[in-house]
């Protein structure tokens, strides 16, 4: 079998050694004559794996002691409401920087539990860039800041953070995380789906400092953090199956060289492709300013619509799997997370060349 050159943007490529180990022990997980998906939730040996992928998150992430991990369900999208319900207190504000669609979606949602406001946005300028750190209008009494670290469907990325003393940073680290150095300590929520570079759709790591977790009987069980963080995230069942593959995951970024060293590859991919497009004079144009470009997200368009059609026709033939840009804004999107090899970011790059050369000539000769 042939694998695919996935660029899908979520639920994303996995790394084949996780998939090939999965396989190995599909029958029979720790020895327990057993396949993972039937070992209760309250075993030993699940238990084990469950604590082995909090661990591995803590060290790899270098997440200071002060801090926990939970393992949540309902996605990114369900912390777009829990955070508020759980840490915009009465008489408070909830600041929000807005970068693109999935921002604008966590301020939808904060807005129903409580008072906001947009400090920073780039939408005027539909969502080429991410504001400068000065241009943030901070609030020394926000309840919390709110970013996206990385902007999935824009394809633009932070690259420095906001200093907020005081205010907790929470930061929707969906489309990002593990993918290069953070200093979590900067943080007071860091939470990301796990379906692009921490392993399939299912599961949510929430990154939480101690002292925004406080006892509230109001907030519905589910969706208290201190509910979960009690139970060690096991407070109802959880999806078992998606918890062993973040785990294995988690070990193959380690054996990796951790995200230092997943950090230099990506940027390595990345390059790649945007060195084709700041080459081709014009014919591949980047959506993202190039100081706000993504590490994971390359987004960009073609001189015509029947350019881009015929792009997205011939790198599909070619063997090239999600190349489509989201449906809301159209163009084209190569995902490049981390489990996406080097090499199927060098014969994308190099398929964007043939494709400019053989798509010009004939342009050429219709004249
Ligand atoms: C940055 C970002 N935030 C949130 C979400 C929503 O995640 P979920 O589908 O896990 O709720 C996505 C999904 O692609 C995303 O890219």
């Amino acid at each position: 079998m042939k694998r695919a050159r996935n660029f899908n943007a979520g639920p994303a490529a996995l790394p084949l050694e996780v998939l090939q180990r999965a396989q190995n022990e599909w029958l029979n997980i720790e020895d327990s004559g057993m396949s993972v998906m039937e070992l209760s939730h309250r075993s030993a040996e699940f238990e084990k794996i469950h604590n082995h992928a909090i661990q591995t998150l803590k060290e790899i992430m270098e997440i200071p002691d002060n801090y926990e991990v939970l393992l949540l369900q309902g996605g990114a999208s369900l912390q777009f409401s829990m955070i508020p319900m759980n840490i915009l207190k009465d008489g408070k504000r909830a600041d929000y920087v807005l970068t693109g669609s999935w921002s604008e979606k966590a301020l939808k949602e904060a807005k129903k539990v409580g008072e906001t406001a947009v400090v920073a946005s780039s939408k005027d300028d539909t969502y080429t860039f991410i504001p400068k750190v000065t241009d943030i209008e901070m609030n020394e009494d926000a309840a919390y800041l709110h970013i996206t670290s990385n902007n999935t469907i824009y394809g633009t990325q932070w690259k420095e953070f906001p200093e907020t003393g005081s205010v907790p940073l929470v930061a929707d680290m969906s489309s990002d995380i593990l993918s290069r150095k953070i200093d979590v300590s900067k943080f007071g929520i860091i939470y990301a789906g796990a379906q692009k570079n921490l392993g399939p759709s299912g599961i949510t790591v929430v990154i939480i400092r101690k002292d925004l977790i406080t006892d509230n009987d109001k907030i519905p069980s589910m969706l208290n953090y201190s509910i979960h963080s009690k139970s060690n995230s096991l407070y109802n069942t959880p999806p078992t199956l998606a918890i062993y593959l973040l785990s294995l995951v988690l070990d193959w970024a380690k054996e990796q060289g951790g995200v230092e060293k997943l950090a230099q590859i990506n940027e390595e991919k990345a390059k790649a492709i945007y060195d084709t497009i700041d080459n081709s004079n014009g014919f591949y144009k980047g959506h993202a300013l190039s100081d706000s470009r993504s590490h994971m997200n390359v987004t960009f368009t073609l001189p015509t619509e029947e350019a881009e059609k015929q792009f997205l026709k011939e790198v599909k033939e070619a063997g090239f799997v999600g190349l489509n840009g989201h449906r809301s804004i159209g163009g084209c999107r190569a995902s490049i997370y981390n489990a996406v090899p080097l090499s199927h970011c060098l014969e994308l790059a190099a398929f964007m060349k043939k494709f400019q050369e053989s798509y010009s000539a004939k342009e050429t000769q219709a004249l």
